[in-house]
């Protein structure tokens, strides 16, 4: 992200929105990184332009009873034909970086073999505008779009995926690579194990416990291959991964919440962090692990990254659940009074404070752009040319504290990424779940700036 030029002017506040930043005084050190995250399917609609192929989402989100308001990613945001003008409203909020992801499926339709240049050619567009207006690209390869072809081929309960994935990196890097920096391998490894190929809530749909575990492994081993593979090519490229972490509380005090809190810790945090940063899955899982672990696997897995992109929304409270799939440890209760957002999701910013801090102490204090961070609310209907919405204002103030805390605290944290740009298809939620910093309209595609993006705005230029 480095030489990113400062972007052009910024929108106008009014006189609350002002007032509002004032209170605000986060202070995040010169040179911190400021950007706006999001991810293809989510946005970029056009699922069947200029060769695209469908992806597990769209098989998914077709699926009737899959999402909750029965919408799908078919149009989205439509970004796909709006890049233009999107990456306008990056620029004159004054974002000076931007996260988005590469959809698979555009690049290379059947996952292997042959390559759509007609696909990269979009992303060869948005990344010359974003360069134009003074916007770093950050790419990430992997935000759970798998072409549905190498689904039908086992997807990543297949070992060979993760030779897939890295002819797919390097594919993509080789046409992308000499403008954008960083690049982020896959978007949340354990999430899309967990609700993908364990809950089953999130596609490809997969269900169980031995599925989710060879889902995790063959994922971190794709990561490593890929790091690998762009590396063998260029030893010059800005490489790294984005994890979801977060504090894992018990629900209560008793020996069994406690320890299954433990476990599900294991299964959301160190199944990433431990086989990255140390060459071992966490102690307790290595059986369920070692029939899929083959010679050098763990070797693979372990390479340097360059940064670690972290997602942080808030902490899970955890209880021993012997009906639970996920190593007999489901959601418990949260405790009384708790703020929450309109998931439910508890808010916490000092547990990015934790997460942060448990990254300096026990992984090295690797680089970290924090990649996601935003909340869900329900937002009132746009008027006067701006949707007012405080709580996502205060979640981004409080959060953005937090950062400057875990830096003062000697956190090795460079950049912030608001979740996110636009409202748009929030996965098996749908439409109807809204987390943007731009409200969109759906139906006519206007968007619409809310008091949160000025609330940065005003902030980035402090
Ligand atoms: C993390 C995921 O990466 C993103 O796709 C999702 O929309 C947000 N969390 C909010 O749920």
């Amino acid at each position: 992200l480095a030489g990113a030029t400062a972007a052009a002017a910024l929108p106008a506040l009014g006189a609350a929105s002002r007032a509002q930043a004032q209170m605000a005084t986060p202070r995040l050190p010169p040179g911190f990184i400021w950007g706006a995250s999001t991810s293809a399917y989510q946005i970029e609609g056009a699922v069947k332009a200029d060769g695209r192929a469908p992806s597990i989402w769209d098989t998914f989100s077709h699926t009737p009873g899959r999402i909750a308001d029965g919408t799908n990613g078919d149009v989205a945001c439509d970004h796909y034909n709006r890049y233009a003008a999107d990456v306008d409203i990056i620029a004159n909020a004054g974002f000076r970086a931007y996260r988005f992801s590469i959809a698979w499926p555009r690049v290379m339709p059947q996952g292997t073999g042959a390559v759509n240049t007609a696909g990269l050619d979009f992303y060869d567009h948005l990344v010359d505008r974003l360069l134009e207006r003074g916007v770093a690209p950050m790419a990430c390869l992997y935000h759970w779009d798998l072409p549905q072809a190498l689904q039908d081929r086992g997807g990543w309960h297949n070992r060979d995926i993760a030779n897939w994935f890295a002819d797919y990196a390097r594919v993509t890097v080789a046409r992308l690579g000499d403008r954008v920096q960083p690049w982020a391998m896959l978007n949340e490894p354990s999430v899309h194990a967990i609700f993908g190929h364990g809950f089953g809530n999130h596609a490809p749909g997969l269900t169980g416990w031995a599925s989710y575990v060879t889902a995790q492994h063959h994922q971190n081993l794709a990561q490593g291959t890929a790091i690998a593979a762009i590396r063998a090519e260029r030893r010059d490229r800005a490489l790294g991964t984005v994890f979801s972490l977060q504090p894992i509380h018990p629900s209560s005090n008793t020996p069994q919440d406690i320890a299954a809190a433990s476990r599900f810790d294991a299964c959301w945090n160190t199944i990433n962090l431990d086989p990255l940063f140390l060459g071992r899955y966490p102690a307790e899982f290595e059986p369920y692990f070692a029939p899929l672990i083959q010679a050098n696997d763990m070797a693979a897995i372990r390479v340097p990254v360059d940064f670690l992109g972290v997602n942080y929304y808030g902490p899970s409270f955890i209880k021993h659940d012997p009906s639970a799939f996920l190593a007999q440890a489901g959601y418990g209760a949260v405790p009384p009074g708790t703020p929450r957002t309109l998931l439910g999701w508890p808010i916490d910013p000092n547990g990015l404070v934790q997460v942060l801090a448990r990254l300096r102490d026990h992984y090295g204090n690797p680089p970290v752009y924090v990649t996601e961070n935003g909340a869900c609310y329900e937002d009132p209907a746009p008027a006067g040319g701006v949707v007012q919405d405080p709580e996502r204002t205060a979640y981004f103030r409080e959060h953005l504290d937090a950062c400057a805390r875990a830096i003062s605290q000697g956190c090795a944290l460079e950049g912030y990424f608001a979740w996110s740009l636009l409202d748009n298809f929030e996965w098996a939620e749908g439409k109807r779940r809204r987390f943007g910093v731009v409200h969109v309209d759906f139906d006519t595609q206007q968007r619409t700036p809310k008091a949160s993006l000025q609330f940065l705005s005003q902030l980035m230029r402090a």
